[in-house]
């Protein structure tokens, strides 16, 4: 059952498909603060799951976390918010239900940080709507808010093949020589992505004629030898007379405003930049049609980066920072000045005070980008889902994002951003995913190897071993990290074998994903989830349940070559190693089990299909498997 609880919302964020009927009064389960402060008293056994990409545990008592869309490189325990705002909680003790907080406002959540058996969770504005949700079991809970949020995004089958991305592709030689590299090592691989080299000075929607002189012939090529390119899309226009996105846009005052109504100019990467308001349906299809400029190329699949927004300075906060930091000239820097000076510029980026000076005008009126600043890369995506839709038949494209809200699961998928080559990230990622299928993203993946920071070979083949499983499989690095491509380290058989069980498994990852997309149910679920009654279960945070039957428990500790797996109820245990399957039957309750380097383990509850090895989606037989149990 959910009830809808009205905080006078100022606009309808779009996130919930199915209508509510408003129920007035206290909320069930909370008291709120006249200043709009919710607050739930837990006892000792509450659990709490949700919060989509926050960080931390699967369990989110005993942290603070805050949904503000934020570029954050830095994904460590200490944060609160990175790019999404997924504002969905199960509360799960003496009493059990769903809250769906609906505000495009910075929200903080609180859950056990001030006051260990507290939650409180507070809005920047007291607007909202909020929906409790119940049901008998947690599975339900997430059931009927998926339902109310509406059908999650599915890609096509080849974007559940295996990608390789790298900022730091500066050419066309480069794109081809790691397909080369990658069939040549009988690795397979179905799309390589474009990051911002491609571009003409970061421009979106240009293509560098010096570095990628023929992106169609390269785009063509690929395409023969079963790969597809995928180019990355920013948020922001370069301010630059003369390019003709930059030069629409601003005559038919398509960007986002300063309180004066000129165009809001900010920094990224091709320095001072404008802002499409999403917001206003006209700029929001003037935008998507633009993608088509790379569709007519032959191009099916995009990512959009960039949209929290993002913004490393303002072109008013920057030039008053260089004010600022001419007073600092002559004078002796004791620790403190000092510090002060270096901040003149760090605290530029993503600050508050820019994203509460500037506008958009939506059909609801003009607000200041604060009030809705966490709908603003849903908006993006939005636009171009839209767009796509219409430039590429049969929906037979890929889209993902790094920023989004609730709603923009139905447009596309996510990343989980700028993570780092840390061992400690492929327990984060694991630990993301349920709380983001929860939240209705089902086409998510972390970046494979770690963004940030520099890769080693047996962070890359655990990684690898994690990642097999999840939806969007894609090994991702940032431009001077160290090369972290599955040919990367030398001897490439072993990272062949993993990426073609991905393949192996694809008739039923990709049936499951389908499955649970069709019936409101998560791929990926923590253990408590499935096992109600088990108190064991409930306190595992490192093994995922995968579709209906497997189970998965990865190896994520350096220079590990077993770890302790808990079974729920017995189960086959199923190796890949060299390439070879080999099962056992394993009964319940704890196990010490052996995973050596390269070899996968994971567990099942029923035969499994698994395909013939392909070198790519098209060359795979879904229906062509043998069973192993
Ligand atoms: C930030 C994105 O998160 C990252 O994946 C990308 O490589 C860089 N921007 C450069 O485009």
């Amino acid at each position: 059952m959910i009830k809808r609880y009205s905080y006078s919302p100022f606009i309808d964020t779009g996130a919930v498909v199915t209508k509510v009927d408003i129920t007035c009064g206290k909320p069930d389960f909370f008291s709120v603060s006249e200043d709009g402060v919710f607050s739930f008293v837990m006892d000792d056994k509450t659990r709490v799951y949700g919060l989509g990409e926050a960080v931390r545990g699967i369990n989110k008592r005993g942290w603070i976390y805050e949904s503000f869309c934020t570029d954050e490189p830095f994904h460590t325990e200490d944060k609160r918010s990175l790019y999404g705002a997924h504002n969905f909680i199960i509360i799960d003790g003496k009493e059990r239900f769903g809250a769906f907080f609906d505000t495009p406002v910075r929200l903080t959540f609180d859950i056990g940080y001030t006051d260990s058996d507290i939650i409180s969770i507070k809005p920047d504005k007291f607007c909202l709507d909020l929906y409790i949700i119940t049901a008998d079991t947690l599975k339900g809970i997430v059931g009927e808010f998926r339902a109310m949020i509406g059908r999650s995004y599915t890609p096509p089958l080849w974007a559940f093949g295996y990608g390789q991305s790298r900022w730091g592709y500066v050419n066309q030689d480069d794109i081809r020589a790691a397909a080369n590299r990658y069939q040549e090592a009988g690795i397979p691989i179905d799309m390589i992505y474009l990051d911002i080299d491609y571009m003409e000075d970061f421009k979106d929607f240009t293509v560098s004629k010096e570095r990628f002189p023929d992106l169609k012939g390269l785009s063509d090529e690929m395409g023969e030898r079963g790969i597809r390119l995928i180019p990355i899309i920013d948020a922001a226009v370069k301010k630059q007379e003369g390019y003709s996105v930059y030069d629409e846009g601003h005559g038919k005052g398509y960007f986002c405003k300063d309180e004066n109504g000129e165009d809001f100019v900010v920094g990224v990467w091709p320095g001072m930049s404008v802002l499409p308001d999403f917001f206003n349906d006209e700029v929001s299809r003037w935008f998507g049609m633009k993608y088509k400029a790379l569709t007519d190329l032959g191009i099916q699949g995009f990512w959009n980066d960039m949209n929290e927004p993002a913004l490393f300075y303002s072109e008013k906060e920057l030039n008053n920072a260089f004010k600022e930091i001419k007073t600092y000239e002559g004078k002796t820097l004791g620790a403190l000045t000092f510090f002060g000076a270096r901040e003149v510029f760090t605290r530029l980026a993503n600050s508050d005070k820019d994203y509460g000076s500037f506008y958009h005008n939506t059909p609801d009126g003009r607000f200041v980008h604060s009030d809705v600043h966490n709908m603003y890369g849903y908006m993006m995506t939005k636009s171009a889902h839209e767009a796509l839709s219409e430039l590429i038949p049969d929906n037979d494209f890929l889209l993902f994002s790094r920023a989004s809200y609730i709603g923009a699961h139905r447009y596309g998928g996510i990343w989980t951003g700028d993570n780092h080559s840390w061992w400690a990230h492929i327990l984060q990622s694991l630990q993301q995913m349920p709380a983001l299928n929860m939240c209705g993203f089902m086409f998510v993946g972390s970046d494979i190897g770690g963004f940030n920071g520099s890769c080693t070979r047996d962070l890359l083949i655990r990684w690898l071993s994690f990642a097999l499983f999840t939806p969007l499989m894609r090994n991702h690095s940032a431009v001077g990290t160290r090369s972290q491509e599955a040919y990367a380290f030398g001897d490439t058989e072993v990272f062949r074998h993993i990426i073609e069980l991905r393949y192996r498994l694809l008739p039923y990852l990709y049936s499951s994903y389908i499955h649970a997309v069709d019936n409101n149910e998560m791929y990926f679920r923590p253990l408590a989830f499935d096992y109600e009654d088990d108190d064991v279960a409930a306190q595992v945070e490192d093994q995922l349940m995968v579709g209906d039957s497997l189970m998965i428990a990865p190896i994520y500790t350096q220079n590990a070559d077993a770890r302790h797996v808990y079974l729920p109820e017995s189960m086959r245990q199923i190796r890949m190693s060299k390439g070879e399957i080999s099962t056992e039957e394993l009964n319940k309750g704890w196990h010490y089990v052996s995973v050596p380097l390269g070899d996968v383990v994971f567990f099942s509850k029923k035969p499994l299909p698994l395909a013939k090895p392909a070198m790519n989606t098209s060359e795979l037989k879904l229906d062509d498997v043998e069973y192993v149990f």
